[in-house]
């Protein structure tokens, strides 16, 4: 901090007394303005800097979240090239096609709806060319539809196309959007980031504003809160801090339609999958089934690890052009039920990486081999990640879900057919380059007598007797 020099810089002599003076009078001075700045400064702030990550206290009915939020949301297909009738549009063929009936029930409006400032008031306004009929009215029709209604802020003082941001005006952005405009899901970003010595509160305190101010609304006016979807691509760890004040988190950066993007976004969720649950998802971003350079199997893939993953899936394609092959992979009603089964929250996770050592980072060849419970059984997922066709192997008991000494009928979730009893090991065989296979395993009974060896697991592998089995024969210890 810069203060006045207690000495002249001239060679004025002075007495004693009087430099006694200057120096009392400095230091009044600079405890003055200290003390205003941090008044100031506590005007805007509310939460001391120093109090951990504070959850939402709503727990009544209506509490949103619980499952990976399904719906559609505008960017990958409009960027900012948005308006009321696209939406509505949008919505209503999200409905005619079977969508909204297979649980994809929110329409989210992404950046670049309101005018570049806020009006006399302060408030956010809708851009009148894009939405002649205000954003109650759209959402009046979306709700009538039957579906829920997401909006878009920022947590900067801009959004990422520079409309107005909500730093600092939370309070009075989240009446306006969930009492006034109605909206049901706010998806919140990161541009726009005011300077550390404006901020003080770090990444973390700049999403905890808003969850607050959601808090505070829904205590005010009894109503549940809105479902708050962070938008912060994974930079500081948001798995660890955004579960505790949002549903829902990006964890990377946004995604593209190619195959790369895909696979390095799988790469990266599939060290975090420990944080998916209940009203806790991570977000690997919107689908790009559909669109750009994604072939039908990659698309497939995508869909697939999304799903199981438990990551919100929201379409992000042109509706009234997509073809029959892209509303075959979003309308795969068994992939569908996993992601959204109501009993078990967690996501699936790597049993073994497959081409590459297990634990390894690696953008574009991710694990291969992954498992996880739900309400019906244990989900398999095997992928493909070579550019051409492969058999894929793995042993019953490499997964932690699947109990040795039992065998297991096999459920296809692509081809909808019931397949082989799977005793102690399964193959699929041919998978497509960049292709996926998802099974549900189903315990069918104990395996057949006289397998060998005695266990599939051989470290450790004892008879009652105490000699110990070493994968060729009994060996005394
Ligand atoms: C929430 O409400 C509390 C108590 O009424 C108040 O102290 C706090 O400043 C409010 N926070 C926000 C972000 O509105
Ligand atoms: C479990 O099976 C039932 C009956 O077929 C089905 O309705 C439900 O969606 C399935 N749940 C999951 C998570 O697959
Ligand atoms: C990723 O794995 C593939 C297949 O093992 C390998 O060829 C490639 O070099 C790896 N990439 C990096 C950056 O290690
Ligand atoms: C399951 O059976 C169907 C029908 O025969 C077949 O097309 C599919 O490839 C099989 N799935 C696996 C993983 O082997
Ligand atoms: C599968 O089990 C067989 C027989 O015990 C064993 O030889 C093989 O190494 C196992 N494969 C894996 C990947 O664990
Ligand atoms: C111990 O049990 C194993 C498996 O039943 C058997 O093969 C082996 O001969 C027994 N060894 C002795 C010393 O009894």
């Amino acid at each position: 901090m810069e203060t006045q020099p207690l000495l002249p810089s001239r060679g004025v002599s002075r007495s004693r007394l009087a430099l006694l003076k200057t120096a009392v009078v400095s230091v009044v001075l600079v405890a003055a303005i200290a003390a205003l700045l941090s008044y100031s400064g506590s005007l805007w702030r509310s939460r001391s800097v120093h109090s951990p990550v504070r959850g939402p206290s709503f727990d009544g009915d209506g509490r949103p979240g619980r499952l990976p939020v399904m719906g559609y949301n505008t960017w990958n297909a409009y960027y900012c090239d948005i308006n009321e009738d696209k939406i509505l549009k949008t919505a209503r063929l999200m409905k005619s096609l079977g969508l909204l009936d297979l649980g994809y029930n929110y329409v989210n409006v992404d950046d670049c709806y309101s005018e570049k400032q806020r009006n006399s008031n302060g408030d956010i306004v809708e851009d009148p060319e894009k939405f002649p009929s205000g954003m109650r009215t759209l959402t009046d029709k979306i709700h009538d539809m039957g579906f829920k209604a997401g909006i878009y802020s920022d947590s900067g003082w801009f959004t990422c196309q520079i409309y107005p941001g909500s730093f600092q005006n939370e309070d009075r952005d989240i009446k306006l959007f969930r009492d006034n405009w109605n909206f049901d899901l706010l998806k919140y970003d990161n541009c726009a980031i005011p300077f550390d010595n404006v901020i003080k509160e770090g990444m973390v305190g700049k999403f905890q504003r808003m969850a607050d101010a959601i808090d505070n609304l829904s205590k005010n006016t009894g109503r549940p809160p809105i479902l708050f979807s962070l938008c912060q691509w994974g930079e500081e760890q948001p798995w660890l801090w955004a579960k505790k004040i949002s549903q829902t988190w990006r964890t990377t950066e946004d995604i593209g339609a190619n195959w790369r993007s895909v696979m390095d976004i799988l790469n990266r969720n599939s060290f975090i999958t420990w944080a998916n649950d209940f009203y806790s998802h991570n977000d690997m971003d919107m689908l790009e089934v559909g669109n750009g350079e994604l072939s039908y199997e990659e698309a497939k893939t995508h869909f697939t690890a999304w799903a199981l993953l438990k990551s919100p899936l929201l379409v992000g394609t042109d509706l009234p052009s997509a073809s029959e092959e892209t509303l075959s992979i979003l309308k795969n009603e068994e992939i569908i039920a996993i992601n959204q089964d109501p009993v078990v929250g967690a996501s699936i996770s790597p049993f073994r990486w497959g081409i590459n050592p297990d634990w390894t980072y690696n953008a574009t060849h991710p694990a291969q081999f992954w498992s996880g419970e739900s309400e019906n059984g244990t989900v398999i997922m095997l992928l493909n990640t070579l550019d051409e066709p492969a058999d894929l192997t793995f042993n019953l008991t490499e997964s932690p879900w699947l109990r040795a000494g039992r065998q297991y009928s096999v459920r296809d979730l692509w081809t909808h057919t019931d397949n082989d009893t799977a005793v102690r090991t399964f193959t699929a065989h041919a998978v497509p380059a960049h292709g996926v296979v998802a099974l549900l395993l189903r315990d069918a009974g104990d395996e057949p007598e006289g397998l060998w060896p005695p266990c599939m697991r051989l470290n450790w592998c004892m008879a009652e007797n105490g000699t110990r089995y070493d994968g060729r024969d009994f060996m005394e210890l």
